[in-house]
């Protein structure tokens, strides 16, 4: 998927969009800069340069890489993003002696411009520290010369927008989307849990990548950005992101919270949810924004099993649609503080998961009794 980042990209050249969700930049320079910086953060490439590197993570040459991606072969090509295209690839043998054959995904930013290094510096710098099941993992990079490229831990089942939006792949089962949700929301707990917490801002149904058994794990951490110390509630900053996803304070003060984050998370489970984009432009006008459509209709049971994701048929029960529905109507909240914890959203929704299964036990208990009732008779 190609989506736009109008923050880098000059006036004179544009990219074609494949995408309803698009990236922004709606004001061009920063509202005010945040002081202090994270520690080991380097400035520049140039500072980067000079850094001895992040212990587990591989450095590799852009012909080690080459020859990881056959070339940089057209048809190993498994995606399109704003900077470019990503490969299928294999370290193995061949590439570097002795290196433990590891299926990746070779992403190389086709940008040459300053926020293209800026943003690929910070990827590297935040999945350099961090490390969680819900991240995804960062085996090395390459930045040599003009190169730029970044190797991830290989999701075989490809991005979570793909499954809910694309008629070519069966749609995830109810029980799979709220592990889905569960698992985002644990890797956004993890950033917002740091000592200095991190915002992520790029909550969206492409950057959460799933593997062969569906677990979830956020990526691209381009946007990344540190939160505020001590009492202050937010960092003013430009407003960057995708369309669609940015909570109403960011859009339009440029405040951003740990709570920014919780909002984009809410869009995200009203697309699982209702399985329709956060923008869609081919519905009635009305219809095109989800957050304004369908958030009154989350506290509205009745209403709300009418307009969830009709591939779901008879996967849940009301009490569970019910419950995620409030969870994430308040999410959505236009007021940031009276919006949930990161810490808050996993506990609700472990709660929900759970008990959800206790339904369905007792659902099929029933269902099973009526059965062998029937046959008796
Ligand atoms: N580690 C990975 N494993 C498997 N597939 C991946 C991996 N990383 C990316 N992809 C695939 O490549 C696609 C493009 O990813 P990319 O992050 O470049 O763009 P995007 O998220 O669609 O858009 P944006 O540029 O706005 O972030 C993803 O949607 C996914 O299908
Ligand atoms: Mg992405």
């Amino acid at each position: 998927m190609l989506l736009l980042f109008f923050s880098y990209i000059p006036a004179n050249k544009s990219r074609k969009s494949t995408s309803s969700s698009k990236r922004m930049s709606k004001v061009e320079s920063e509202i005010s800069s945040q002081s202090g910086t994270i520690p080991f953060m380097p400035k520049d490439i140039e500072d980067f340069r000079l850094m001895s590197g992040y212990g587990h993570i591989q450095i590799f040459t852009y012909n080690e890489l080459s020859t990881a991606t056959k070339g940089f072969r057209p048809d190993l090509v498994i995606g399109e993003g704003g900077f470019g295209f990503v490969y299928k690839g294999v370290i193995d043998e061949l590439v570097r002696p002795g290196f433990p054959e590891t299926h990746v995904a070779v992403k190389e930013l086709n940008c040459d411009s300053l926020q293209g290094d800026k943003e690929w510096l910070t990827e590297v710098n935040f999945l350099g520290q961090f490390k969680h099941k819900n991240l995804v993992k960062l085996v090395g990079y390459c930045c040599e010369n003009e190169h730029r490229l970044l190797v991830y831990e290989y999701m075989a089942s490809g991005s979570l927008d793909k499954h809910l939006f694309s008629r070519m792949y069966p749609a995830p089962q109810w029980s799979t989307r709220m592990k889905i949700a569960l698992d985002a929301a644990r890797g956004i707990a993890f950033l917002h849990a740091a000592e200095r917490p991190l915002i992520y801002r790029d909550l969206k149904t492409s950057n959460i990548l799933l593997d062969e058994e569906f677990n979830a794990k956020i990526s691209d951490f381009g946007l990344a950005k540190e939160g505020p110390t001590g009492e202050k509630s937010h960092v003013s900053t430009r407003v960057m992101g995708t369309y669609g996803y940015a909570a109403p304070e960011y859009l339009n003060a440029g405040h951003l919270s740990t709570r920014s984050d919780v909002y984009g998370f809410g869009v995200l489970l009203i697309e699982i949810l209702i399985g329709r984009r956060a923008l869609d432009k081919a519905r009635p006008e009305r219809e095109q924004n989800l957050v304004d459509w369908g958030r009154p209709l989350l506290i509205r049971p009745s209403r709300l099993v009418k307009v969830i994701d009709p591939r779901l048929e008879a996967q849940f029960s009301t009490t569970c649609a019910e419950m995620v529905g409030k969870l994430t109507y308040d999410c959505l909240n236009q007021n940031p503080k009276a919006r949930p914890t990161m810490a808050q959203v996993v506990q609700t929704l472990q709660t929900i998961v759970n008990s959800c299964k206790d339904i369905e036990i007792l659902r099929l208990e029933a269902s099973n009794a009526d059965v062998s009732i029937s046959s008796k008779r």
